[in-house]
């Protein structure tokens, strides 16, 4: 069998250990795991990714600047703002939510966006960005065309919550659900880990890999179509996300940028978001899981963040920059993880403490670009992640927050 010959060239011949007592199903079903395997990739995000973490940090990290909407004139922002929906009026612009996460940190079974946050209206985080999506909808007379990306982990149960509800009253038509690609995942030894006797133990490719899977199903032929050239792009727990924002393209559009990305000042050190810097003297993010301590908590002689523009997870890519992206390659980053999997010596159920995820990061696009817009926007009117179960970022802070915001709709929330 060519595929064993495969497997065992990259010494992976354990994936088919239990084909002789499978069904026909589930034969097929392995061996179609295992062809979808780029095994060439996998073992050098095992050599030089997972093994080498030690050796990254090469790079100089210099501050960047940014362009501070929070003390921008209130006629400035009007003047961006109305420039921003004439090109939304023109359907230049399109929304889409990336929403392949698994959410493990929050602890829900379903898709992220089912979420209720238990808001009176107990409207899911996926109704809430669609409730943005209407309001400014209705302000630029079109609908904004709304993609989301999920996974084959959730895809069915996303595209069955919509229709469930009706797809909230924006148009079935208005809305696409693509899934991204999945990775396998090892351990220790770089074996790749079985889920089951007939099913490698995969996971979304990270949000990274937005823009090959749109690709892949011929979405930019798509959207070039329906003269959309702007893509917003948010994930799904932000509850306060403002969505296809007119004041951020606005701002885009002024002053030509490829890709723009929404700002807030960081409260503390180590808060779990990423921060934006330069690397190499190009445009970038470095995420809260890799940042050095050191870096993080550095301040300037007034005491303010050397590094504080911290990552909304909110941007604008220009059309033919995302396209280009598609293809450009990106670095994987690995995670050290708690996985379910099939042990090959019993055969049973069994828990790895350290297993490797392996996952791409959309801001490693910036990298490619010359020039990032980067819009600081007021924390307390724009962020409030729902990534926990209790506590910081939880869905009982992200309510409140919303609550406030929302204040004049109480009656309606
Ligand atoms: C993310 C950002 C971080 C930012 C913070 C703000 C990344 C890698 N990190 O952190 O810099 O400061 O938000 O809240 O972007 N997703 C997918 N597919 C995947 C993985 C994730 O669609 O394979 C989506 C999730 O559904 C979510 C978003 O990407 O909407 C971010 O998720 P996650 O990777 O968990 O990053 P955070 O830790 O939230």
């Amino acid at each position: 069998m060519t595929l064993l010959n495969k497997a065992k060239e990259f010494k992976q011949e354990h994936l088919l250990a239990f084909y002789d007592e499978l069904s026909e199903e589930q034969r097929k079903n392995i061996l179609s795991d295992i062809e979808n395997i780029d095994f060439s990739l996998m073992k050098d995000l095992y050599e030089n990714v997972a093994c080498a973490k030690a050796q990254k940090g090469a790079e100089c990290i210099s501050p960047i600047s940014c362009t501070d909407a929070t003390v921008m004139a209130e006629d400035e922002k009007k003047r961006l703002y109305n420039k921003g929906l004439e090109s939304l009026k023109k359907g230049k612009m399109m929304a889409l939510t990336m929403a392949g996460g698994q959410g493990t940190r929050l602890g829900h079974t379903g898709p992220k966006g089912t979420y209720d946050i238990g808001l009176p209206s107990h409207k899911s985080l996926f109704e809430i960005q669609c409730c943005g999506l209407k309001k400014v909808s209705e302000e630029a007379g079109c609908k904004v065309l709304w993609y989301i990306m999920t996974s084959h982990i959730n895809h069915a149960e996303t595209v069955a919550f919509f229709e469930e509800h009706n797809y909230f009253d924006y148009g079935k038509e208005n809305i696409v659900f693509f899934p991204q690609a999945m990775i396998p995942a090892m351990d220790k030894d770089g074996r790749i880990l079985l889920e089951s006797k007939y099913s490698v133990n995969k996971s979304p490719n990270g949000n990274g890999g937005l823009f090959s899977s749109l690709k892949q199903i011929g979405g930019f032929e798509e959207l070039r179509k329906k003269g959309i050239t702007r893509i917003f792009i948010c994930g799904i727990d932000n509850c306060l996300v403002k969505m296809a924002d007119p004041l951020f393209l606005g701002y885009f559009e002024e002053a030509g940028y490829k890709v723009a990305a929404k700002s807030f000042i960081k409260r503390t050190a180590d808060e779990k978001a990423g921060v934006f810097c330069k690397k190499d003297g190009k445009p970038a993010v470095i995420e809260y899981t890799e940042i050095p301590s050191e870096l993080a908590a550095l301040q300037d002689e007034n005491g303010v963040w050397v590094y504080g523009d911290t990552n909304v997870l909110n941007y604008i890519f220009d059309i033919d920059t995302a396209e280009f992206l598609a293809t450009a390659g990106m670095p994987y980053h690995t995670a050290v993880k708690k996985l379910t999997h099939i042990d090959i010596a019993t055969g049973e159920e069994a828990i790895i403490p350290d297993a490797y995820k392996f996952e791409l990061f959309l801001f490693d696009a910036f990298t490619s670009i010359d020039d990032l817009g980067v819009f600081r926007i007021e924390r307390t009117e724009e962020f409030a992640p729902v990534k926990n179960a209790t506590g910081v970022d939880s869905a009982e802070s992200a309510r409140e927050m919303y609550m406030e915001i929302h204040k004049e709709e109480k009656e309606n929330e």
